[in-house]
């Protein structure tokens, strides 16, 4: 299914960059570099959104796989500055990542760790007006996990709006005109990817005020960041059984 999707799209994309590129000679009219420059966007705005439906369908299937590692958080999480903050900058948002002192490790895959958090600041740049701030803070673990906020001066929404926000396509103002764009499919699709890591999503949110999506993450235990000599054993143990 996904690869019936993705190939014909992925000509369109391909196709249309090597024209947008003028690779093999000028396209003549400019309005022709116009429409492949819309092609392109198009198609890799459509690739994403089919991407989204796809993870959405493997969380509903419950076939979505984690391939867990060890994950500094701080890794994800400056990456993600990075990817967002040229979009905090044209909103006039200013963006905090705070500090981890205790250098956090989770039992992770990054990629889709990147995406919880993409996702989560992606909402709160959109929703948060011109001034507005954003704020990601790491809560040193207690009792085994560790605790990630990410929070916005935004519009915030009301305790009936927060389920619609979390069922997939759920978007809180659903009127034609629409001010914001968007599937509906981040929030959910974070909260699946979240509990696929064995954690939890929270949301502390209000309306006029702002919003903080709380992360919740197992960390890492150190014999799964460095399996030790008392991790070997099991492993020697379990192979000796089955043979
Ligand atoms: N930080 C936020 N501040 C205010 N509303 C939010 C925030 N994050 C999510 N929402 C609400 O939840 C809805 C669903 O979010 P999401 O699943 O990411 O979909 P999308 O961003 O595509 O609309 C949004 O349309 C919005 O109404
Ligand atoms: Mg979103």
């Amino acid at each position: 299914m996904s690869h019936e999707l993705r190939t014909p799209l992925n000509a369109i994309i391909g196709f249309s960059e090597i024209m947008t590129g003028a690779l093999f000679g000028t396209l003549g009219d400019p309005r022709y570099l116009q429409y492949a420059q819309d092609i392109m966007s198009s198609g890799g705005h459509l690739l994403s959104i089919i991407n989204s439906v796809l993870d959405l369908a493997k969380t509903q299937s419950e076939t979505l796989t984690i391939e867990a590692e060890p994950v500094p958080l701080r890794e994800v999480l400056s990456e993600c500055g990075r990817m967002v903050r040229e979009q905090c900058t044209r909103g006039r948002l200013a963006l905090t990542i705070g500090g981890d002192p205790a250098e956090t490790v989770v039992m992770g895959d990054f990629g889709r760790l990147r995406q919880i958090f993409l996702n989560l600041l992606s909402n709160a740049i959109k929703f948060s007006p011109e001034g507005g701030s954003i704020t990601v803070d790491i809560a040193p673990g207690t009792n085994g996990f560790v605790t990630v906020s990410v929070a916005d001066t935004g519009i915030g929404m009301r305790p009936e709006g927060i389920p619609i926000a979390l069922a997939p396509f759920g978007q809180i103002d659903s009127r034609l005109a629409r001010r914001y764009e968007g599937t509906g499919l981040g929030l959910p699709l974070a909260k699946a990817f979240i509990e696929a890591h064995q954690g939890r999503l929270e949301i502390e949110t209000e309306i006029g005020q702002g919003t903080a999506v709380i992360v919740i993450l197992p960390i890492a235990t150190p014999a799964q960041i460095r399996p030790g000599p008392d991790y070997l054993p099991v492993l020697s143990l379990a192979s000796a059984a089955s043979a």
